[in-house]
């Protein structure tokens, strides 16, 4: 390519943007259940966007969400494929169940959608392998709706570890214990316990911690190995086949080991539950979610990244920045296929009950 012609392109690359930033983008949302619901609150306070169709198979969240983006006045769709055949819907937001990630997406990619989709963006290898060859070179925005990676201390905290102020990272300790199982009863559990559906607890909720690991280490893992099981909740509520806890090794390039744990049954007033990323390096170690230091020895704790205001919508407003402005997206779909992928490891690892490897899933991120 001769160097005017990359110019031209680049420069018409530039003007779309400028074009498109002049008009709002048409902005279509499929699934407006509880997180959906969520996301068309901060997509109706970006100032370039505009919400043109809603999509959701239960005509009350469907109706909840016509009266929340009524300023736009949207049309309204039980079939997501209407959504994506109408020609002004630039960006289509994906917040269905998990196992409906990767179809819709790919269908949205090909009508030449940019596509914000919820995470995990699917649950199992296939699914992530079918949407990442729909997007890689599809010239259109992808973002994972991996959120925490949006978050300024974390994004500080991790930078420092980047820069080694921890030494080389060695070891990382995380988990995800919650204090209580899905409600039995409530509005999701019509696919949340089905493994089929949502992948698992590990799936489904701790892709999100898994990726703040990788992220802290700066690689994904090469293999896995671990347990899990229904324990407290036998076929309860029945029929279920998500496990209620598990404990994953997880081994990275380098010899990094990481082990993790979830559970549904820390007791609230017991200490040390809910979510934590202890990294520890050569030279000391960091809670990842304080973005506090603990240097070796009897030595005080540094603050490593403060606490500070954070935008509950400032995924989505990259998003829009990266359709608008062409700015890199938070986290592509290398990292929503990796971060899948190393909770889809994971699993297989608990349900094979053996040492599964990052290339036994037969995926090429
Ligand atoms: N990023 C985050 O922090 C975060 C938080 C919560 C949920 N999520 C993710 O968002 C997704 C949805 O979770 P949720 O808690 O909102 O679940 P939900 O059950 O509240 O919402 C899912 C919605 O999708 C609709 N739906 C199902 N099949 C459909 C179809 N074929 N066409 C159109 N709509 C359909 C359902 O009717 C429902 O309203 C999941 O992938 C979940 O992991 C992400």
């Amino acid at each position: 390519m001769s160097v005017n012609r990359r110019f031209f392109l680049f420069g018409s690359a530039l003007a779309a943007h400028a074009f498109q930033s002049e008009k709002p983008v048409g902005t279509g949302m499929i699934g407006v259940g509880n997180r959906g619901s969520f996301l068309l609150q901060g997509v109706l306070r970006q100032p370039n966007a505009k919400v043109l169709a809603l999509c959701d198979t239960k005509p009350d969240r469907l109706d909840k969400a016509a009266t929340a983006a009524v300023r736009d006045n949207p049309a309204t769709f039980a079939d997501w494929r209407r959504v994506i055949e109408s020609k002004d819907v630039d960006a289509v937001f994906i917040a269905t169940p998990p196992y409906l990630h990767s179809e819709m997406a790919i269908a949205a990619i090909k009508a030449g959608k940019n596509v914000y989709c919820e995470k995990p963006i699917g649950v199992t290898p296939a699914q992530v392998r079918a949407l990442l060859d729909a997007a890689k070179g599809s010239g259109k925005v992808f973002v994972a709706g991996q959120q925490l990676r949006s978050q300024k201390q974390l994004g500080e905290t991790v930078r420092k570890i980047r820069e080694g102020v921890i030494g080389d990272v060695i070891m990382v300790k995380a988990q995800r214990h919650a204090t209580a199982d899905l409600e039995h009863d409530g509005t999701s559990a019509d696919w949340y316990f089905d493994v089929a559906k949502s992948g698992g607890y590990l799936i489904e909720q701790s892709v999100h911690n898994l990726d703040l690991c990788n992220w802290a280490i700066g690689a994904h893992p090469s293999r896995a190995c671990g347990f899990g099981a229904i324990v407290m909740y036998k076929n309860d509520p029945p029929g279920r086949t998500i496990f209620d806890c598990g404990s994953i090794t997880y081994d990275y390039p380098g010899g990094v080991k990481m082990s993790f744990t979830q559970n549904v049954f820390h007791p609230a007033s017991m200490p040390n539950g809910n979510q934590y990323v202890y990294v520890y390096g050569t030279k000391g170690a960091v809670d990842l979610m304080t973005g506090t230091m603990y240097p070796p020895g009897r030595v005080s704790p540094v603050v490593l990244a403060p606490k500070q205001q954070e935008d509950q919508f400032a995924h989505i407003a990259a998003f829009y920045d990266s359709i608008t402005k062409g700015t890199p997206p938070p986290v592509d779909i290398k990292g929503g296929a990796t971060a899948a992928l190393t909770a889809i490891l994971g699993h297989q690892a608990m349900v094979q009950e053996k040492v599964v490897t990052w290339s036994d899933l037969g995926v090429e991120v």
